[in-house]
Parts: C-alpha cells; sequence; structure tokens
C-alpha cells in the first residue's frame, strides 16, 4: 500500500497556481477571491474521491470518508489560506496530503473502522484577519463565533460579510466534534529537520504564542517649523518599543522568540511628525513563565518608551495560546508510521502555530513535519523537495490507516 507522490505533486503544482505570484510563492489571502478558487478546487477534489462534504458557519470544510462503523472519524487537515507573498506549501500541504491519504485508500480499497475526515480550515494564517487559527479556535470554544464574525481586515470588511460574499457560510454548528485523532502534516518552517538531514519530524507539542497590540498617540505636527523640543513623535516611540522587544528575547534567551511585524503609520508622509503608530508584538516560548516574564517587560519597556517621548501607549494583550503537548497515543501512531515508511526522522517541537493546536483542546492530536529549505518559510523562498513530501505523506497515510483502524 502506497501513497501516489506523482499525483500529489500534480495536485501540489495545480493548487499552487491559485494566487501564485511571479517569484514563486503564493498570496491567497483568507476569504478573498483567490482563496474561493482554491476552496473550490479543493471541494471539487474531495467530492471526486467520494467524499461528503459539508462547510460549518465559520466555512471550515469537511469531507468525510464512511467507515464500517459510526464511530468518530481520524480527522486529518491544515489550512488553504497564506499570508502575503508566502509559499505554496504551508498549510496547503497538510490538505493535500491529507486528500492523498483518502485517494490512496480508494486506490487500495482500504475499508476502516473509523472514518476518515478531510478538514480544510478558515483563516489559520491570521494574516488577514486577526488572531491567527481563527477557525479552529472557534471550532475548539476558545473564540466565541460572534467575535470571528466581527473581525475586520484593514480595510474594515468584515470576516462574515467575506465568508458570505464567497460562498462558504455554511449551516453546519462550528462546535466541538469528536473525532478518534486529528492528524496535521505541515512544513516544519525551521532549520532543525534540513540541518539534521531527516526527512520527517514526529511532533510533539506546540509552543505558546501571545499577541499583543500597540497603539501609540503623539501629536501629528509639521516636520519643518516644529522644534525638535516640543515634539512628541509616535514613531520615535515605536522605534524604542521595536528595538525594546528584540532586547526582550535577548534577556529572557533560551527559547523565547520576540517579533514586531506590522506597523502602521499616521499620516505617513516625509513631512509630518508621526501622530498615531500601531504595531504587533508576537511572542512565543515553550514555558507560560517565560512569556509572563516578557509581557511584564513589554509592559515596562512601553511605559518607559512612552514617557519619555511624552505620548501615550495602549497596550492590548489580545491572543494568548497555552503551550500543547499532542497526545501520547496520537504520537505514538506518528511514530511508528515514520519507522514503517522508512524515514529518517525525530522528535521535534513546533514554533509555529497551527490549526492541531487548537484540536489538541478538544480530543487527541498530533502532527507531522517535513523539512523547509533553508528553514525558510512565510516569504516566497519556501521549498520542500518532493522526496521529503513522500515520506512525510507516508507517514501520514499509514498514522491515519493505523488510528482508523483497517478491516
Ligand atoms: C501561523 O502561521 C503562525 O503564526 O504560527
Ligand atoms: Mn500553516
Ligand atoms: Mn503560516
Amino acid at each position: 500500500m502506497r501513497i501516489d507522490a506523482a499525483r500529489l505533486a500534480q495536485s501540489i503544482e495545480e493548487l499552487g497556481r491559485i494566487g501564485a505570484t511571479p517569484r514563486g510563492g503564493l498570496t491567497r489571502l483568507a476569504l478573498t477571491d483567490d482563496d474561493r478558487r482554491g476552496r473550490d478546487l479543493m471541494v471539487r477534489w474531495m467530492r471526486e474521491a467520494g467524499l461528503r462534504v459539508t462547510i460549518d458557519q465559520m466555512g471550515n470544510i469537511f469531507g468525510e470518508r464512511a467507515g464500517t462503523e459510526r464511530v468518530p472519524p481520524v480527522m486529518m487537515g491544515s489550512h488553504i489560506d497564506s499570508v502575503p507573498t508566502g509559499g505554496k506549501y504551508d498549510g496547503q500541504l497538510g490538505v493535500l496530503c491529507a486528500l492523498e491519504t483518502v485517494r490512496a485508500l480508494n486506490d487500495h480499497s482500504v475499508r476502516t473502522r473509523h472514518p476518515v475526515t478531510v478538514a480544510i480550515f478558515t483563516n489559520e494564517e491570521g494574516a488577514r484577519f486577526q488572531p491567527a487559527m481563527l477557525a479552529s479556535g472557534v471550532m475548539a470554544g476558545k473564540i466565541a463565533l460572534e467575535d470571528a464574525y466581527n473581525a475586520r481586515d484593514k480595510d474594515g470588511l468584515r470576516l462574515v460579510d467575506e465568508l458570505e460574499r464567497i460562498g462558504y457560510l455554511g449551516a453546519e454548528p462550528c462546535v466541538p466534534r469528536p473525532f478518534r485523532a486529528y492528524l496535521e502534516l505541515h512544513i516544519e518552517q525551521g532549520p532543525v529537520l534540513e540541518e539534521a538531514g531527516l526527512q520527517v519530524g514526529v511532533v510533539d507539542g506546540i509552543v505558546a504564542i501571545a499577541w499583543s497590540r500597540l497603539t501609540i498617540r503623539g501629536v501629528q505636527d509639521h516636520a519643518g517649523p516644529t522644534p525638535m523640543r516640543i515634539r512628541h513623535d509616535a514613531l520615535v516611540a515605536a522605534a524604542e518599543v521595536v528595538g525594546g522587544v528584540r532586547a526582550i528575547a535577548r534577556e529572557l534567551g533560551g527559547d523565547l522568540v520576540t517579533t514586531v511585524g506590522n506597523l502602521t503609520v499616521q499620516p505617513n508622509i516625509p513631512n509630518a511628525i508621526p501622530g498615531t503608530v500601531t504595531l504587533s508584538i508576537d511572542m512565543r516560548d515553550p514555558r507560560t513563565e517565560t512569556l509572563d516574564a516578557a509581557r511584564a517587560r513589554l509592559d515596562a519597556l512601553v511605559r518607559a518608551a512612552c514617557e519619555r517621548e511624552g505620548v501615550r501607549g495602549e497596550l492590548d494583550h489580545y491572543w494568548r495560546v497555552p503551550y500543547t503537548p499532542f497526545a501520547p497515543d496520537v504520537v505514538a501512531a506518528v511514530e511508528r508510521a515514520a519507522v514503517a515508511s522508512g524515514a529518517r526522522h525525530r522528535h521535534i517541537l513546533s514554533g509555529a502555530g497551527h490549526d492541531a493546536q487548537y484540536m489538541a483542546a478538544i480530543g487527541p492530536a498530533g502532527m507531522i513535519f517535513v523539512p523547509s529549505r533553508g528553514g525558510r518559510s512565510h516569504c516566497e523562498e519556501e521549498f520542500t523537495a518532493m522526496d521529503d513530501i513522500a515520506h512525510g505523506a507516508t507517514t501520514l497515510f499509514l498514522a491515519a490507516v493505523d488510528l482508523a483502524e483497517r478491516v
């Protein structure tokens, strides 16, 4: 029994054309027309593979292959939205390897006791609507449906209106559903597997993640006649915060990573002192205590930077996901499958958030990583070699057959 690597490569190529960038990457933000085209293609492929497709209130897509008994399914999935100028592998690969698993089960007429379900989650990236993993968060009961519906993109468009516009506002309730196991294959997005010359990562868990939003209000004024001594420049305070956020990781050390990735400046012209600046702060660490310490330092940093410049800072710590260990029996099944697939593998921790993190809050979950060339991701250079993908897909397939119990 094997997956069809050539068919999988063909599907990666075909889905990757929707929203492709000239430099070989992908821009397919959640709930855009390209997202709709990607979804339409996936739904067609899922139906062609014999899956019963349903859509829930958050636009999550599920395709079920019946089992021999009416017991909870083995669910496999990920997302097909991307970051701007991102890559063709983040998320897409997990969904396509899940589909390939179903196609391979069909090829070999395999029957399983548990149903096998392919899941595609809405707005995993958090690039267009914040926070990330929004729809699996609603499904896990960690984010209120109403809050998710009211999330707005940078142009003020509401998530629920965009869901409706692209035709993916489904009727199924977005609530926790029982599953035997949730499996997600994903690119590593870091350098560990490649540096060790390995093909598969057996993922033990995902780090804790905290997102904050800072709004700094200074005094907008003319860049010429305003003497330096009376300025209250929001961007000068923001610049101190950007450097300070980097310093928090340096000072606390260990595995802590800190990033300011988004900055908006108003009025953002050469000849006005910036009046308002907003910026995002992303901090991650396996240990909750370290994130608590980092947050305390961030509070102090913002206070000091704003005081020095005579501006006002409003800091909103609006999203946090705890450290998430995966279910031992699912991790063990992934490990057995990695061995059986002949992949060179090791255990690994995820530094990126995934829908599996929220799914782990409601049932047994686990993940499979494949290497990222140069450790690069969330960029157009993102790449994983087909040989590594084939080992990962085989691992997913074998783990799914194991957990769904072949009859
Ligand atoms: C999801 O891509 C994340 O921010 O980890
Ligand atoms: Mn992803
Ligand atoms: Mn991503």
